[in-house]
């Protein structure tokens, strides 16, 4: 959780004040601030590649705004993509196609054929798509997604590496795998694993580290096939809250590069942060249209609800809350920050203290830039949001607010309907 220093009770992003977004661009918005996002990246990758030649795939899933991929691209930034969708964005904002990785799951031909078309790279995840992506291209630029056995992540749903989870191929099958690619004329260049999401502690990415060179060891020895890269995925917990304390990445970068330099001969480790990147970067700036006191709470109804950021009601996620108009006030009273969603879940915050509320005040929920805007949706036909970049005193639209026009664009009512 980044802490903003107060501009005379008004909070500030990027050099401005957040009442004077709100006022220029209207409520809901998301805003990210440019300069957090350029020193996110900067602190990681250089936290990895002071250790050894590396690339950062940025998860584009978290936040594929096509202002936010080009700011990357300018860092220097490769991607992580999970769907031919990410993949024409990415290369739309400007990415070459062999910076760009596409690591899907459950693939269907049709997608290999498009992401082959595209000259987009594969990471494999399981045998029946190495197998179809080999009649469809032989010659294609491919790695293997391993089910590492060694699973972690804030929420049971984000956990992708333990065993009884649907994503690559079991550890235990995994040579066989690299054999068979062989056979079928394909050349893998990396091994991949993803442990989870919101993952905390370094631990976990040690022990699949290990996995992974003892993989890759076990290629060179048994195949005699010598690996480009080793992919440690993403998963890169943030401090959500305030006593929470941020990932040391340098020790993280030292941990995962020392093994694989002393295990094995792979030259490049690659890491996949999407969360690390942006969650930060954004907050999401939201009115207070009503107030309701019951005898039993007390509640701040916003004009966001799980249509616009969905992590607190999906998997019971913390964001922290302020108001931004009444920043730094001491809190006063406890609030249900909640939506205009018809469903008791539609809640962005429960049992906060905050300062005394009233209409028309502007709540800033923090960390909204990972997952935020890119799980939004039109539920209750409401439109999706705007976004905003700021930048040192100045904002720029990046993202105009849908309309129901949006919404109805692509329904169709069946002529005899019609009389
Ligand atoms: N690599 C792969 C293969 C992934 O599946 C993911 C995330 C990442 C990298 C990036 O993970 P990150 O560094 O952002 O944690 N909607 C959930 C998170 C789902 C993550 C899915 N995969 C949330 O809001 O917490």
């Amino acid at each position: 959780m980044r802490q903003f220093e107060s501009l005379d009770s008004q909070m500030p992003i990027g050099g401005m004040s957040a009442t004077e977004i709100a006022r220029r661009f209207g409520t809901p918005v998301y805003v990210t601030d440019e300069r957090a996002l350029r020193d996110n990246y900067r602190r990681i990758s250089r936290a990895f590649s002071t250790q050894m030649p590396t690339r950062i795939h940025y998860a584009c899933k978290a936040n594929a705004n096509l202002a936010i991929l080009r700011i990357l691209k300018q860092e220097g930034s490769h991607i992580d993509a999970v769907s031919i969708g990410e993949v024409e964005t990415c290369l739309r904002a400007g990415f070459p196609a062999d910076r760009i990785l596409h690591t899907g799951v459950s693939v269907s031909t049709r997608e290999l054929e498009e992401v082959v078309s595209k000259g987009v790279p594969i990471n494999i995840d399981s045998f029946s798509e190495m197998r179809r992506l080999s009649t469809i291209a032989s010659v294609h630029p491919i790695s293997m997604r391993v089910n590492p056995d060694v699973g972690a992540g804030h929420h049971d749903h984000v956990v992708t590496g333990s065993k009884r989870s649907k994503f690559g191929i079991p550890k235990s099958e995994i040579v066989k795998a690299y054999s068979e690619a062989l056979e079928l004329g394909l050349k893998p260049k990396g091994l991949h694993a993803h442990i989870g999401a919101g993952v905390q502690e370094v631990t976990p990415f040690v022990q699949v580290t290990e996995v992974l060179v003892s993989i890759a060891k076990e290629l060179e020895e048994t195949l005699g096939l010598r690996l480009d890269f080793i992919d440690v995925g993403g998963g890169i917990g943030i401090p959500y809250r305030v006593e929470e304390k941020p990932m040391d990445v340098d020790l993280l970068a030292k941990e995962i590069t020392s093994r694989i330099k002393s295990g094995c001969s792979v030259g490049t480790v690659a890491i996949e942060p999407g969360r690390y990147i942006v969650a930060d970067t954004t907050v999401l700036l939201t009115s207070v249209v009503d107030l309701k006191e019951t005898q039993e709470k007390r509640f701040a109804g916003v004009d966001a609800g799980f249509n616009t950021l969905i992590r607190p009601s999906f998997y019971g996620s913390y964001h922290h809350v302020s108001v931004a108009n009444k920043f730094g006030r001491p809190g006063e009273l406890s609030y249900d920050v909640v939506g205009p969603i018809c469903e008791s879940g539609d809640f962005l915050a429960r049992d906060r203290l905050l300062p005394r509320l009233e209409e028309g005040d502007l709540i800033a929920v923090y960390d909204a830039g990972a997952y935020g805007f890119a799980m939004s949706s039109q539920y209750n036909s409401r439109p999706r949001c705007r976004e905003v970049l700021v930048n040192d005193g100045s904002a720029s639209l990046i993202r105009e607010m849908e309309t129901v026009e949006d919404i109805l664009r692509h329904q169709k009512v069946p002529s005899r309907l019609m009389i």
